[in-house]
């Protein structure tokens, strides 16, 4: 779908974020591995957790939803599911389909890994283009068999086995592949243990704990025991971060905004943005810290002002990776631009990120710089309003949206409605807050 967006002005008031992708998935797939229900309040609305629930219900795991009033008075829906026990998940009687969604197809395959039959999983055009060789190796050490397209591509069909405890040195810093190799640990014989080169989202080992798994946490690294049931929780998903970061980036632009995001989650592992933002000269608060379900919440407030410009290398890039597509965007307004190496993990995204947010810049007048592993992108540039394009990824059509903000003439963005994948009210909420 086209969408026309035209340039605001401040971005002021509050947002309503979307539950966080990351953790709902996780929290879907260990309720439906947990003994009794799982319940689960503010369950991400895009289409990716809608694709691991797809896939849960096809494996026999029964997901309702319900109307429940909140403390507040307010009416929520609540998502339930009927929790199957340990390899109890039943083989699939069709392909599973895991929509867009990497982490879908990535932890999935760990739990189906440790089910004693042959399941068949693939996923849209993208997903098809992803390699799975960082899954299929630890999983096939742990026993599993596991066929692919040849250059390790889904569709994937997993024999899955009884299967016994490893070490696993993650060769990449993959939050999916460490979750992965957790989740098949807990249905194998022993302790599994995964080590990682660079510390990523911890929402996996955050969620084992909560199911009540045997799990021992040391520097980088996590054991899981294998063989002993988790219990079915209740549990509320804080907003998501990653959704935060195109308004947090918008109101960046505009030295009279003022935002006000509640309910984020601020887990450590996933602030890295505030601080880059921060270390900029951006004026960030994180008020009203608590809990839910062990994750940090938090309210995040944001105040528009001039930025200078940064550096992302090395072990930063895995905590920025989903926010870099906003960031490069933010940074045409800053004083000295971005530099970006180390990231071509970027290149094996949804899309090519760091070939579609070039080519988006570019249709917008601006200069950068492509490097096989990143990308040079100056400061003090002015954006003309152009025909943007998506190209299926949603952080894409987010990012650029919030570039058209600041551009001179109205924007046509293409495929805009791959929004959906992870934030479905995004444009609604845009428009809500910008000034006109
Ligand atoms: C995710 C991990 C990251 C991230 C993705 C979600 C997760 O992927 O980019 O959006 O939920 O674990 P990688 O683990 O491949 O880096």
């Amino acid at each position: 779908m086209d969408r026309r967006i035209l340039p605001a002005g401040n971005i002021i008031g509050g947002v309503r974020l979307p539950g966080d992708k990351s953790i709902s998935h996780r929290y879907a797939m260990l309720g439906a591995i947990a003994e009794g229900e799982t319940a689960i309040r503010n369950y991400a609305p895009g289409a990716d957790c809608a694709s691991t629930l797809g896939c849960l219900e096809e494996l026999g795991v029964k997901v309702s939803r319900r109307a429940v009033k909140a403390a507040t008075g307010e009416t929520l829906e609540e998502l339930a599911l009927a929790g199957r026990g340990l390899r109890g998940l039943q083989p699939p009687s069709s392909t599973l389909d895991a929509g867009n969604s990497g982490s879908t197809i990535r932890m999935l395959s760990g739990l189906l890994a440790g089910h004693p039959f042959r399941s068949v999983i693939t996923g849209d055009e993208s997903l098809q283009r992803r390699p799975m060789r960082r899954i299929i190796d630890p999983l096939e050490k742990m026993g599993a068999r596991i066929e692919a397209r040849p250059g390790d591509l889904p569709p994937l069909t997993i024999h899955g086995a009884r299967l016994r405890a490893i070490r696993y040195p993650t060769p990449v810093a993959s939050a999916q592949v460490k979750s992965a190799v957790l989740l098949a640990g807990l249905l194998a014989e022993g302790e599994t243990t995964v080590e990682e080169p660079v510390a990523t989202r911890d929402h996996t080992e955050i969620a084992l704990a909560q199911f009540g798994a045997e799990l021992r946490r040391g520097w980088r690294q996590a054991t899981v025991c294998g063989g002993r049931p988790l219990r079915g929780q209740k549990l509320e998903v804080p907003g998501d971060i990653s959704s935060a970061a195109f308004f947090l980036c918008a109101a960046l632009l505009f030295p009279g905004s003022n935002l006000m995001l509640q309910g984020v989650g601020v887990n450590p592992t996933r602030t890295a943005l505030l601080d880059f933002l921060t270390g900029m000269g951006a004026k960030i608060k994180v008020l009203n810290i608590g809990e839910a379900g062990g994750e940090m919440v938090g309210d995040i407030h944001v105040t528009g002002g001039a930025l200078s410009g940064g550096k992302i290398e090395g072990e930063q890039v895995a905590g920025l990776i989903d926010e870099i597509p906003v960031l490069a965007v933010l940074a045409t307004q800053t004083a000295d631009g971005l530099v970006l190496r180390d990231a071509r993990e970027l290149r094996i995204k949804e899309t090519d990120r760091i070939a579609t947010i070039a080519e988006n810049l570019r249709r917008m007048g601006a200069q950068v710089e492509v490097h096989p592993d990143g990308l040079d992108i100056p400061g003090r540039q002015s954006l003309r309003g152009a025909e943007l394009d998506s190209f299926g990824d949603h952080r894409i059509a987010m990012a650029f949206a919030v570039a058209a903000l600041v551009a001179k003439g109205e924007a046509l963005l293409h495929n805009s409605e791959a929004a959906v994948v992870s934030f479905p009210s995004f444009f609604d909420q845009l428009e809500k807050v910008a000034e006109r």
